[in-house]
């Protein structure tokens, strides 16, 4: 398929209402799936990664009336009641494969197969493979760790003490998941403050979570559970490319607005206040036990460099590539470390994101878990190529309105998977394709 060529732009303005959150968007439909009575969802994200979730727990026997991106009530089945099909296809979506693992474990009987596209073929399972077998269960994987993941319910399960070496929600979801089927105490710890979505939501469905710090504890075996109707808030990581182009033009003023602001997934907005960009949270607020708000981004300040270390890396942890970006523009070197799980999302998002800059005129130097980027450089235009990542799909489309000159970027269509509409709304800014 042809490249899509978008242009620069001059100022930026004007006000937005991003797609709703992918993270709750999934969780929604898995929880809700396993719910003992129906569960309306409003503004559940219409993607290509929450079609396969919604299509996931269909094929599970779960009805599902109404549409994505409108509203729709989920049929809950209960904690055991899924019906295991031959087969899941994951699409793309990391979170499905691991979360859905912790959820099938649990089931009574059947055995069920997880794959996935090219890119999602190559991401680490046996993370969550791992500490569930621990627990009791029958999984294996392809050799390495890989997809396809093949899952047998019915075993019994035990509480067990994970100690996660990496922070990631999604495997500390998957353990707290197939807690709740287990005999006992489940304990997960985890080494820095991932996203807990999944905690807010469980909690809000009537299961006893407890626990200090990094540590989340649950007993089991949990009889049922019922989550509350919910509104789905807006997901700031589509927030985060308007955040950082209007950041980057000058005279440009965009507001954002009912963005989820959950302190896990909006660490962008710390980093680019110590880069002293101007943005500012307006009109703070609750939607489905989540803190939200109005961000309002004004452009023409100028950036100075930043460094990002663990543990503030997972609540950037999808902004990481707009950070290089916005670094590579700031005065000063710019630091990513302790980020190597930037190596194992959709693409080595360090690779990507370091072939993307320099197809732009600019230059990113690599670091087993993380990068530098020294700055202030100009972005000249050229070409990008999302190689099937749509948050580097949304980086080019970033470069591209801060450059001199405009850039093509390859496999645009891949930003689908979390924003269908993304070129749309850039154009209600003032922005041309
Ligand atoms: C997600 C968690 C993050 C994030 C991903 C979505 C989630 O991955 O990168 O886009 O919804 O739980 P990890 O938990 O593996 O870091």
């Amino acid at each position: 398929m042809a490249a899509v060529r978008i242009h620069p732009a001059g100022a930026l303005r004007g006000t937005l209402r991003v797609p709703p959150d992918k993270s709750l968007t999934h969780r929604a439909l898995l929880l809700g799936a396993v719910s003992d009575g129906p569960v309306r969802v409003a503004r559940p994200l219409e993607s290509a990664d929450t079609a396969a979730t919604l299509g996931a727990i269909q094929s599970c026997a779960v009805r599902v009336d109404g549409d994505l991106g409108d509203e729709i009530v989920i049929h809950g089945v209960g904690l055991r009641g899924l019906r295991a099909p031959g087969r899941i296809d994951c699409g793309n979506s990391g979170t499905l494969m691991r979360l859905i693992m912790g959820i099938l474990v649990g089931q009574r009987s059947g055995t069920v197969v997880l794959d996935g596209d090219a890119s999602l073929s190559r991401r680490p399972m046996a993370r969550v493979a791992d500490p569930l077998r621990a627990a009791g269960a029958a999984i294996s994987t392809a050799p390495g760790g890989l997809p396809p993941v093949e899952v047998t319910a019915g075993m019994p399960l035990t509480g067990t003490v994970h100690d996660l070496p990496v922070a990631s929600a999604q495997v500390k979801s998957a353990a707290l998941l197939a807690g709740l089927f287990a005999e006992g105490e489940t304990v997960v710890s985890e080494p820095a403050p991932s996203r807990d979505h999944t905690e807010r939501m469980l909690s809000a469905a009537g299961v006893s979570l407890t626990g200090e710090g990094l540590t989340r504890r649950l007993t089991g075996p949990v009889d049922g559970i019922q989550l509350p109707d919910l509104e789905v808030p807006g997901d700031f990581s589509s927030a985060a490319p308007f955040l950082a182009a209007g950041a980057l033009i000058p005279g440009s003023e965009i507001t954002l607005q009912g963005v989820n602001l959950n302190p896990a997934r909006a660490g962008l907005l710390e980093v680019m206040r110590r880069m002293g960009a101007d943005v500012s949270v307006a009109s703070p607020r609750r939607v489905a036990g989540e803190p939200c708000g109005d961000i309002v981004v004004r452009g023409g300040a100028e950036l100075v460099a930043a460094s990002v270390e663990a543990p503030e890396g997972p609540s950037l942890i999808d902004e990481l590539p707009l950070v290089a970006l916005l670094g590579a523009h700031a005065q000063g070197v710019t630091v990513v470390t302790g980020a190597a799980e930037l190596r194992v999302k959709e693409t080595d998002r360090i690779a990507t994101t370091s072939a993307a800059l320099e197809g732009i005129g600019l230059r990113l130097a690599a670091r087993p878990d993380g990068f530098t980027v020294e700055g202030p450089g100009t972005i000249t235009g050229g070409r990008v190529d999302a190689a099937g990542d749509h948050r580097l799909a949304m980086l080019g489309a970033v470069a591209a309105l801060a450059s001199g000159t405009g850039v093509a970027i390859e496999d645009f269509a891949c930003v689908a998977v979390s924003y269908p509409g993304f070129a749309r709304d850039l154009a209600t800014l003032g922005a041309a394709a």
